[in-house]
């Protein structure tokens, strides 16, 4: 029997969808709850609507359910922060605080909180961006994420709070849909492939970012959170990367399965802050560390997500 109890808040968003199935699968259905802001979701194990800014209600829920580990993803990303600056600020920030304030008080052992490739900003080097370089986001997005890996440090060297973090790139999966990042069209693109054989991408050709499929994302929050604690060296979060492409050389890559698909470009408010970002990442901490390691490249990503979203939309359509 685990004595693991484990509350994932967030837990209907791109990362929790697939994060919370593996969770009940390691863990038992029975010692996993999902929550999120919705009234009702549907998950195999127990569901809680639970606001992260509630305190006590995040509180009562820790405390009634005996649960020892958060993994808190429940945030505004990058692009709808930009539309309501004030509110992404405050639920990225005061949502962490909700968190960690609980594991200072000694009511939880361990916490994970995800970073972004977005706490860089346009003066980090681009290529092969290193763990600690230049760090200065023009997002409230990634200033909200710079800040809370701050403090995430801060509570491990002050209260001792065990926290975990790493700094997510694109994630891309098809169990879920992504809502409201800049990285969105790399999923996107998979479901318009299918669906109509044609893609108006919301960034250029050829604007690059670090991406990684969403088994690896999840394999990552997991395997850092099992790690013993001495091998956690860097508690503020982990560069993490698996493949860096551009919206030119992933479209080249659908066209090996659907020599048919085309893509057209019409860049939004969402170029120039992918243009703030790096196009790849040194992550060679992490792989010191705790041995992180990725599975899939952009070749492998692309068969997996067609193969897949092609089962769904066949049985969708049957
Ligand atoms: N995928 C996120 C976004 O685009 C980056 O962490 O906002």
């Amino acid at each position: 029997m685990s004595d693991t109890r484990i509350l994932v808040i967030g837990a209907c968003g791109q990362v929790g969808t697939e994060l919370v199935e593996n969770l009940a699968l390691r863990f038992g259905n029975q010692n996993v709850i999902a929550s999120d802001i919705r009234d009702e979701a549907s998950f195999d194990v127990e569901y809680i609507k639970l606001d992260v800014l509630d305190r006590e209600k995040v509180r009562d829920v820790v405390v009634s359910n005996q649960i020892t580990e958060v993994y808190h993803l429940a945030a505004l990303l990058s692009a709808t922060a930009e539309k309501h600056p004030e509110f992404g600020w405050k639920l990225n920030m005061d949502g962490l605080f909700s968190v960690l304030d609980l594991a200072k008080e000694g009511l939880l052992k361990k916490v994970f909180w995800p970073s972004s490739i977005a706490v860089f900003g346009p003066t980090t080097p681009r290529e092969n961006t290193p763990q600690r370089t230049v760090i200065e986001p023009t997002t409230v997005y990634g200033i909200s994420k710079f800040a809370g890996e701050r403090w995430c440090e801060y509570y491990h060297n002050r209260y001792g709070v065990d926290v975990r973090s790493i700094r997510y790139p694109g994630l891309i999966g098809y169990k879920s849909l992504p809502g409201g990042g800049t990285t969105d069209y790399a999923v996107d693109i998979f479901h318009q492939a299918l669906k109509s054989g044609t893609y108006e991408c919301f960034l250029n050709a050829d604007t690059s970012l670090p991406m990684m499929y969403m088994s690896d994302a999840v394999k990552a929050t997991i395997d850092i959170m099992q790690v013993p604690t001495e091998q956690i060296k860097n508690r503020s979060s982990y560069n993490i990367s698996a493949m860096s492409f551009n919206p030119a050389e992933v479209t080249e890559e659908i066209r090996k399965h659907h020599p048919n698909f085309t893509i057209s470009y019409a860049p939004d408010e969402r170029q120039k802050i992918a243009e703030s970002w790096p196009a790849s990442i040194d992550d060679e901490e992490a792989r010191q560390d705790w041995g992180w390691n990725h599975e899939y490249d952009l070749p492998k990503m692309v068969n997996d997500m067609l193969h897949n979203l092609e089962k769904l939309h066949f049985s969708n359509s049957n």
